[in-house]
């Protein structure tokens, strides 16, 4: 597990703004009741895009936060506590489709969007990630 740098020079002006996609608010940027407000927190450049290959996660530190790192096929990002909140299972070892994010240890699945299990089980974290010059930023 390797240990980000965090970003001083990152602002909230130059974080991903499209209505609508953060957890929480509706297009309209409305809280919607029972989900989660979306989090904004420290930015760390956790490594370069190319060091997760595509379809595959890796872990890092990030502002002393175990996240995993994804990057989909399709080229997309997303970034999640590291460790399965059922028995602890390396999430960044997971399967992944556009959808969800299946740990490798009982088979949860966990919905990308908001970090819902699909079973009713207790939910993961997700976090704000983006690429930033060649580098995978995430916010915790
Ligand atoms: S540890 Fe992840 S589903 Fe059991």
């Amino acid at each position: 597990m390797s240990t980000a740098t965090r970003l001083d020079h990152t602002t909230e002006a130059e974080l991903p703004t499209t209505p609508g996609t953060e957890r929480g608010t509706s297009a309209s940027g409305v809280a919607v009741p029972g989900q989660a407000a979306p989090v904004r927190g420290e930015a760390y450049a956790v490594c370069r895009v190319d060091d997760v290959p595509l379809g595959e996660g890796r872990a890092f530190v990030a502002g002393g936060v175990q996240v995993a790192v994804f990057r989909l096929r399709d080229g997309s990002l997303h970034a999640t506590q590291a460790a399965c909140p059922h028995a602890g299972g390396p999430l960044a070892d997971g399967q992944t489709d556009v959808d969800v994010l299946v740990c490798p240890l009982h088979l949860y699945a966990y919905r990308w969007s908001d970090g819902a299990a699909t079973s009713g089980a207790a939910p993961i974290r997700v976090y704000p990630v983006h690429e930033s010059g060649g580098e995978i930023v995430v916010e915790v």
